[in-house]
C-alpha cells in the first residue's frame, strides 16, 4: 500500500499576524505537512493571501515543511509559476475553477510541484475520476470552501469510499470540520491526508490532537491492508 497517514494543519484559523511561528509550532507538534488556504474573494466569498506570503513563509520555516496550497481561486492557471517560485510543494486546484484540467495538471508538473485536484460538496466524484491517474492527490471537501470552523459533512464520505475503491494507492485528502469527532468516518472511508484547522489550532494540546488523528487513520489503513 503506497499511501500513509498524514496530518496537515490548516493555518487559516491561527493568529495570522504570527503565521511563521504558527507554522513552526505546528511542525514541532508533529504535523506532517502544512495546508495553506489561498482564497481570492471570487471563487469563494473570503480573502486570504497569495504567493508573496508563501515566499516569506518559506524563508521563515526553511526548506523542510511540505506546503500543500489549497487554491480556492477563479483563475488557478495564473498562479502556478509564482507559487512554484515561492516554494510551494503541491498545487491543489478546484476542478470547478477551470475548463482545462488536463493542461493545468501538465503545467503544475512542469513547474516541479505535485498536483492536487479538489471537488466542492456539490461536485460529483465522477467528474474527478477521469483525472485520478494523472494527479498526486484528490481532495474531497467536507464543507463549502471559504471558512474554517464549519460543520463536517458526513454525506461526503461515499465519495471518499468510492475513490479509495477505484484508486487504491491514491492520496485522498479531506478538508473541513475534521477533528477528533469526525476522524473515524474519514479514516473508515479511506482518506489518508487529513486537513484540520480549528480542531488542531484551537486546541490547548495540538500535539495530542495531531497524534490522535494520525493514529486513527493509520489503524484504518492497517485494517484495510489486512482485509485485502
Ligand atoms: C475551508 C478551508 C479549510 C479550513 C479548515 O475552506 O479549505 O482548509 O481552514 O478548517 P476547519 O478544520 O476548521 O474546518
Ligand atoms: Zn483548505
Amino acid at each position: 500500500m503506497a499511501y500513509s497517514a498524514k496530518i496537515g494543519p490548516s493555518i487559516l484559523s491561527s493568529d495570522l499576524s504570527c503565521l511563521g511561528s504558527e507554522c513552526v509550532r505546528m511542525m514541532e507538534c508533529g504535523a506532517d505537512y502544512l495546508h495553506l488556504d489561498v482564497m481570492d474573494g471570487h471563487f469563494v466569498p473570503n480573502l486570504t493571501f497569495g504567493h508573496p506570503m508563501v515566499e516569506c513563509l518559506r524563508k521563515s520555516v526553511g526548506q523542510d515543511p511540505f506546503f500543500d496550497m489549497h487554491m480556492m481561486v477563479s483563475r488557478p492557471e495564473q498562479w502556478v509559476k509564482p507559487m512554484a517560485a515561492a516554494g510551494a510543494n503541491q498545487y491543489t486546484f478546484h476542478i470547478e475553477s477551470t475548463t482545462n484540467p488536463g493542461n493545468l495538471i501538465k503545467e503544475i508538473k512542469e513547474s516541479g510541484m505535485k498536483v492536487g485536484l479538489a471537488i466542492k460538496p456539490g461536485t460529483t466524484v465522477e467528474e474527478l475520476a477521469p483525472w485520478a491517474n494523472q494527479i498526486d492527490m484528490a481532495l474531497v471537501m467536507t464543507v463549502e470552501p471559504g471558512f474554517g470552523g464549519q460543520k463536517f459533512m458526513e454525506d461526503m464520505m461515499p465519495k471518499v469510499s468510492w475513490l479509495r475503491s477505484q484508486f487504491p494507492s491514491l492520496d485522498i485528502e479531506v478538508d473541513g470540520g475534521v477533528g477528533p469527532d469526525s476522524i473515524h468516518k474519514c479514516a473508515e472511508a479511506g482518506a489518508n491526508m487529513i486537513v484540520s484547522g480549528s480542531a488542531v489550532i484551537g486546541s490547548d494540546d495540538p500535539r495530542s490532537v495531531i497524534s490522535l488523528l494520525r493514529t486513527v487513520v493509520a489503524e484504518a489503513i492497517q485494517k484495510r491492508s489486512l482485509d485485502r
